[in-house]
């Protein structure tokens, strides 16, 4: 039985989506089998990420009741497998949420980790996901308006019992408007366990359709999402270090990298 990491933030485009389709692909060139399942299901964007789009089976498909999850899983760039949300709107009026806990449950059984987009905010699908999914990655941006919201997530979090690996800060500037490390822990209570810088690259590979580890391996968030995934296996960063800018102080990851080592083990 594998292991699934759910991806949470408060707010809204912080980049959530793009830290599971680039994060997954990142553990499965480590060697994991890799499920990505996009539980966004009202809006859907994983499969523009993974370029996976029109399928006709699909999460909706599974919550309606209409098919079988091992039929809405798919081969996914860079040797993951990926369930797609679908985009359907009259599917939307047929989904029955009860279903979600055996699917994420089933999901689990079939990879070595189950990495799941959830949306924003906590709704149906974040609740569902926090309270099967054992682990909790929360991404922000370094943005004080960003804090109280993901502050949110993490009490209902804690709350539902799901075990919070750390904070994501994404689209980092390493400027005076950004947070520092430090803030964001003590406003959270909880370690930053990886800082990915604002990038262009990112969304270059979007509009090709492709997740930047695969358009651009070198990218300079590409390296840190690289390393935030040797960090999860339990491998120590030998990712090439990069220079990106006077960052606060590095992520804290020790005590992770060792429960998670045990987590993989079993
Ligand atoms: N580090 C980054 N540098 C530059 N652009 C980024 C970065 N991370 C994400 N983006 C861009 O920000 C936008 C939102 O990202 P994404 O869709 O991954 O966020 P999300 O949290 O999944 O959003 P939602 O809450 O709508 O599901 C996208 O256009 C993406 O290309
Ligand atoms: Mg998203």
């Amino acid at each position: 039985m594998g292991i699934s990491i759910t991806i949470a933030s408060g707010k809204g485009g912080t980049g959530k989506t793009t830290i599971s389709a680039n994060l997954g692909i990142a553990l499965a060139q480590l060697g994991k089998d890799v499920i990505i399942l996009d539980a966004d299901i009202e809006m859907a964007n994983l499969e523009l990420h993974l370029g996976l789009e029109g399928m006709k089976t699909t999460l909706q498909t599974v919550l309606a009741g209409e098919a079988d999850i091992k039929d809405a899983i798919y081969a996914g760039p860079g040797g993951v497998r990926v369930v797609p949300a679908g985009m359907s709107i009259d599917g939307l009026r047929k989904i029955e949420y009860d279903r979600l806990g055996d699917v994420l449950e089933a999901l689990r059984q079939m990879c070595e980790i189950l990495i799941i987009d959830v949306p924003s905010g906590i709704g149906r699908p974040v609740v569902v996901s926090m309270s099967v999914g054992e682990e909790l990655l929360l991404v922000t941006t370094p943005e004080i308006s960003a804090m109280s919201d993901v502050l949110k997530t993490k009490i209902v979090a804690k709350k539902l019992g799901a075990n919070i690996l750390g904070v994501v800060i994404n689209r980092a500037l390493f400027d005076r408007t950004d947070l520092a490390v430090g803030e964001v822990e003590t406003i959270l209570e909880t370690k930053v366990v990886s800082v990915i810088p604002e990038d262009p690259e990112i969304k270059m590979s979007l509009s090709a359709g492709k997740p930047v580890i695969l358009q651009n391996p070198n990218a300079r968030s590409v390296h840190v999402i690289r390393k935030l995934a040797l960090e999860l296996v339990g491998e120590e960063g030998s990712d090439e270090e990069i220079e990106i800018g006077p960052a606060p102080q590095e992520p804290q990851g020790e005590g992770i990298i060792d429960r998670l080592k045990g987590l993989f083990g079993r």
